[in-house]
């Protein structure tokens, strides 16, 4: 495989990776993910964060290094933006690779790397937020530390003359790439499976520092920059505005009611809380809102929550089980809370035999989460006409209330 170059002596030597394995061992990735490194190439070689030993990556990454005449015994740098396993996972590799690389990194990122790859003070240099490594020939790397996004260790590093900002997981998303590196080079009809990837990878890994995301990008709009060059997918050449915007509105969703649509998503072990399923549904099509549906346990909580994230209204329909909330729904709520996902406009119902409970752990849970709870409905057993007319009602209610949220992010 060959290097892809970004701008004179800098280039793109990552993999795209398809696995069965999970993100985090958590999250699925049946589209596949790129783990984008970067050579930087001066008087000095530096590679810009690196990639884990996953489907082949340091094979691919190799192969590339060695198509642009860069030997990998004389790398001099390894700048590690962030110390994840993902950006990482080949660190113990490195001085078998070459001896004398000096990995450069944030001060908790050498504390990470000497707890995770067991590097010695000597293997590092530490940089903080100002610092420049001038590599020769032109190439200028500046450091800026972005604490969180994704983990506390984590910077940025700018090329200062081609203004290409090498952001980590920053702008970054699911989805292997198909074909090309770059944002310019995507069919229209591929633009969906970007976006939606990259809510997911946004909802499921950088949401809940959306505060930090919020501070990064102070700081990123005081910078003049040319491309956006994440560690995972699209490199943004044409329009590296574009995905400023998109990471823009999904911090903000954490800070108030996202999008005017909603996510519902309900389980039922008899069919019984799914009679109440169509009624509510059919309340809420009167209002025309756009609805994501999903049924747990089968759908992948990876996906409730990326359409969650983005929808300012919710609907959990979901029976009591043993006089709690049915399990595969307490899950995703437990998500949804330490993801941060608030401000919802929410609509809970359910069947219940006995005497219930669902409805109570379900309002203890959402009691810090920020979310308007337009109505939690019980019904005992199978739900009578009178029930289902009134869950067609409290449908109808949530979604002409979210009807009437403004839409902050158009997709392209
Ligand atoms: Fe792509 Fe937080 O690692």
């Amino acid at each position: 495989m060959k290097a892809i170059q970004l701008d004179e002596g800098i280039h793109w030597i990552g993999a795209n990776i398809s696995t069965n394995d999970l993100f985090e061992g958590i999250w699925p990735i049946p589209y596949g993910v790129t783990l984008n490194s970067y050579l930087v190439q001066g008087d000095k070689l530096a590679v810009v964060d690196l990639v884990r030993d996953w489907a082949g990556a340091p094979t691919y990454v190799l192969s590339q290094m060695q198509s642009v005449g860069a030997k990998p015994k004389d790398i001099d740098y390894v700048i590690l933006n962030h110390l994840e396993p993902d950006h990482t996972g080949w660190l113990d590799m490195i001085h078998i690779i070459s001896e004398d690389a000096k990995v450069l990194t944030t001060e908790k990122g050498a504390e990470m790397a000497k707890a995770l790859y067991h590097l010695k003070d000597g293997d590092i240099d530490i940089v903080k937020s100002g610092d420049t490594l001038d590599l020769g020939q032109g190439k200028v790397l500046a450091f800026e530390e972005i604490p969180h996004v994704h983990w506390p260790e984590t910077m940025a590093t700018y090329e200062v003359n081609s203004k290409i900002l090498f952001s980590c997981d920053a702008f970054g998303s699911f989805g292997a790439l198909k074909g090309s590196i770059f944002d310019d080079e995507v069919p229209k009809a591929d633009y969906k499976y970007y976006e939606e990837e990259t809510l997911r990878y946004y909802a499921n890994i950088v949401g809940p520092f959306s505060g930090p995301v919020l501070k990064a990008l102070e700081k990123v709009d005081s910078l003049d920059i040319n491309m956006i060059a994440p560690s995972h997918g699209l490199i943004w050449r044409k329009d590296p505005q574009y995905i400023i915007e998109q990471y823009r509105a999904y911090a903000n969703y954490s800070k108030d009611y996202a999008e005017p649509e909603i996510t519902f998503i309900w389980g039922s072990m008899y069919g019984n809380t799914e009679r109440m399923v169509r009624a509510v549904l059919k309340g809420i099509a009167k209002e025309e809102v756009p609805v994501h549906i999903f049924h747990v346990p089968e759908d992948d909580v990876s996906f409730i929550l990326a359409q969650a994230w983005k929808s300012a209204g919710l609907v959990f329909g979901m029976p009591t089980y043993e006089y709690k909330m049915f399990p595969p729904m307490r899950y995703v709520v437990d998500l949804l809370s330490q993801k941060q996902a608030r401000y919802k406009k929410v609509f809970r119902f359910g069947s219940f035999g006995w005497s219930g409970g669902a409805e109570r752990e379900f309002e203890e849970k959402i009691e810090r989460m920020k979310w308007d709870l337009l109505e939690s409905f019980d019904f005992k057993g199978s739900p009578t006409e009178e029930d289902l007319n009134k869950g067609m009602e409290f449908g109808q209610e949530l979604a002409k209330q979210v009807k009437e949220i403004p839409r902050k992010f158009t997709p392209r």
